[in-house]
């Protein structure tokens, strides 16, 4: 029997060992960019797993704003929200092998690549040459305190006040709407927890630009919301390499801390 951790409920459904809190549909799984194995996962797994190709995880100063912002608890229940591949929770559970930690995607073919690596310790594999990178298989870990889970972002699992710490990054320019989310990531995070969020605020559609844009928009929700705001970086620079050639993309994200 498959194990889904302490605070994961018994999944309405199960593929491959990863509980499926959403039934997604055939037509919504086309339409999802993130279901593209050869692109997009390659791309999270090259950003995300290959050090080696870049000399050092190219997004540590996204990681570094994380980590600085993490709880001193000896003990902790940790979400990544759009985990993708899984690089930030899978460095959280390993720093902090007594937390609890859960990585959430919308995307399944993002997250088996997250569950082979990060809990199977599978190699896993994905075509870098066309970047000019020679590596394209990586070793994986096999990380007891994690586990992945595909759900949206703004409908979670997670019991009330159930979490300590939810993160995530480059997520909430991708949802379609970010206040709803705020508010369901209020009801799983206990009093006093801590919501850490990272976005190049980079939307996809002119109703987003309009609602939630510019970022005082956003703060101003969290506000209103009785969240309690511990910090504000704006800009937080994070570059996203491309190719073995040093083409990158210079993302320029606002990130912040809140308290519940
Ligand atoms: C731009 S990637 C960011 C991945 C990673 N967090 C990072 O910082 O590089 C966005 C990720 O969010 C996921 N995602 C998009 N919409 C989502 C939703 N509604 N709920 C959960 N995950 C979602 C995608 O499948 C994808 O893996």
């Amino acid at each position: 029997m498959s194990d889904f951790g302490t605070l994961l409920p018994p999944p309405p459904a199960e593929r491959r060992g990863i509980p499926l809190y959403y039934d997604k549909s055939e037509d919504e799984t086309r339409q999802d960019v993130y279901e593209r194995y050869d692109e997009l996962v390659a791309r999270q797994t090259a950003l995300h797993l290959a050090d080696e190709s870049h000399g050092g995880y190219p997004l540590q100063p996204l990681a570094d704003y994380v980590r600085k912002w993490l709880p001193p608890s000896p003990t902790a229940a940790v979400a990544d929200l759009g985990c993708s591949v899984g690089r930030l929770i899978g460095d959280i559970a390993t720093d902090h092998p007594a937390w609890d930690c859960y990585g959430i995607d919308f995307s399944y073919q993002m997250l088996r690549q997250a569950q082979d690596y990060w809990v199977k310790g599978d190699t896993v594999s994905a075509n870098l040459l066309r970047y000019g990178y020679t590596h394209d298989t990586f070793s994986g870990k096999q990380l007891p305190n994690l586990r992945f889970a595909l759900a949206d972002a703004a409908t979670l699992p997670f019991p009330d006040a159930s979490l300590d710490v939810l993160l995530n990054t480059f997520l909430i320019d991708r949802i379609p709407d970010p206040f709803q989310a705020f508010a369901e990531w209020k009801r799983v995070l206990r009093p006093g927890g801590r919501l850490i969020t990272v976005s190049p605020l980079n939307f996809l559609k002119r109703e987003q630009w309009e609602r939630y844009y510019p970022p005082v928009k956003l703060i101003d929700r969290l506000l209103r919301d009785a969240w309690q705001l511990v910090d504000l970086t704006d800009p937080l620079y994070v570059e996203e390499p491309m190719d073995k050639r040093g083409n990158a993309i210079r993302w320029r994200t606002l990130a912040l801390v809140a308290e519940r």
